[in-house]
């Protein structure tokens, strides 16, 4: 009889002690929304130390660890601790943007000889998918364990939603890698033509995410062209040469300071607010911009298969809503690089198409590094 219980004591230490490995990927509640659906939060993580939230509620980076000089890792990116606070009040904070990102004059283009009509809600124009972009949809998730965790989030974008013809399904897959850099791969297809321009809206401060103003950032951007704007920020339609202006960051440069010149075009975006263009067009992934806090030392870079980057410095923050945590974020506390097509492409026909076909696969990768 005691050797029996021996036995079983054995079996059952051998049992407890076999370690399950550690999640790189965890699940928890984010709060409901007004229809009562549920939102999830998704944490990832990597051995090197960082950490990343992303909810299926806008595909909405929450939040983003990255280390400073001294490895002290701290949040970089603006966000709120739950969907109330998205919902309330968020000028997309880390959402995926979609379906056509950025502006489209009149909210209005022609495709397949049918004109279309979307919603108004920049001044006369259409902005990041109209008034219930893919930032304000719940996505599908499928969380995919392992050294490099990956959250897959899925969403059918119905023909005819927000204006845009078409049944979309997109795909956008969150990837941790080990050195500290977060992958983004979209992918999209069609049934019917559409346009489709798809970017993330993170909004960084290297310094920590309540740091302040983020003029005191170094920006390199790897382009020697710009597209100046109307007063409503659509494309003229040049593409114009950075060289001698306030746009020029091929070298680097505090977003400070030309962020204040008497310049029209800065006039027009209250700041920098422009879409820059590469040389290379193509859908290699390349090295395109590199952003660093002297205070801290945190440094990134951005990779993207994308033929422009928008560069956002915040000038139409206003702090004005504070959340449930009492976070509020004020003016220029946050800058945004979304990697993307030109605004405005289905209507300049001189620009590279957005356009996609039945029988095509949209697909783009743009890649966030910390070095
Ligand atoms: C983009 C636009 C800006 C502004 C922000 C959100 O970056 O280009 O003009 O609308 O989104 O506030």
């Amino acid at each position: 009889m005691k050797t029996y219980y021996w036995l079983i004591l054995c079996i059952m230490t051998a049992a407890c002690s076999k370690e399950k490995p550690a999640s790189n990927i965890l699940k928890s509640d984010f709060g409901v929304l007004a229809d009562g659906s549920k939102a999830d939060l998704y944490t990832l993580t990597n051995a090197a130390g960082m950490e990343v939230k992303i909810t299926n509620y806008g595909g909405t980076i929450t939040s983003w660890t990255a280390p400073d000089r001294n490895g002290k890792y701290e949040n970089i990116t603006l966000g709120y601790e739950t969907v109330e606070d998205y919902v309330a009040g968020s000028p997309y904070f880390g959402a995926i943007i979609g379906r056509y990102g950025n502006r489209i004059a009149g909210g209005k283009f022609t495709l397949a000889d049918s004109t279309w009509q979307l919603p108004l809600n920049d001044g006369p124009n259409s902005l990041h998918g109209g008034e219930k972009g893919f930032d304000k949809v719940l996505w599908e998730a499928t969380p995919v364990d392992g050294e490099e965790p990956q959250l897959k989030l899925t969403y059918l974008s119905k023909d005819g939603e927000q204006g845009y013809p078409g049944n979309l399904n997109v795909t956008v897959t969150y990837t941790l890698q080990k050195d500290n850099a977060l992958k983004i791969d979209y992918e999209a297809t069609t049934d019917k033509e559409t346009v489709v321009n798809l970017t993330n809206h993170a909004y960084f401060n290297l310094a920590g995410r309540k740091a302040g103003p983020i003029t005191d950032h170094v920006l390199t951007l790897h382009a020697d062209r710009y597209l100046p704007v109307s007063e409503t920020l659509i494309p003229t339609g040049e593409r114009r040469a950075v060289a001698g202006t306030v746009f020029d960051f091929t070298k680097a440069k505090r977003i400070g300071e030309g962020i204040g010149a008497s310049d029209e075009q800065i006039r027009f975006g209250k700041g920098y607010d422009h879409c820059w263009v590469f040389t290379d067009s193509g859908t290699t992934l390349k090295p395109v911009a590199r952003v660093s806090d002297p205070k801290s030392g945190r440094e990134m870079e951005v990779l993207t298969t994308e033929p422009a980057i928008q560069f956002y410095s915040g000038n139409f923050m206003t702090g004005e809503y504070k959340g449930k945590g009492g976070l509020s974020y004020p003016y220029r506390t946050g800058f945004c690089l979304e990697t993307q097509h030109y605004p405005d492409s289905p209507n300049q026909p001189s620009f590279p198409s957005t356009s996609l076909k039945p029988g095509e696969i949209y697909k783009t990768t743009t890649v966030y590094r910390f070095l």
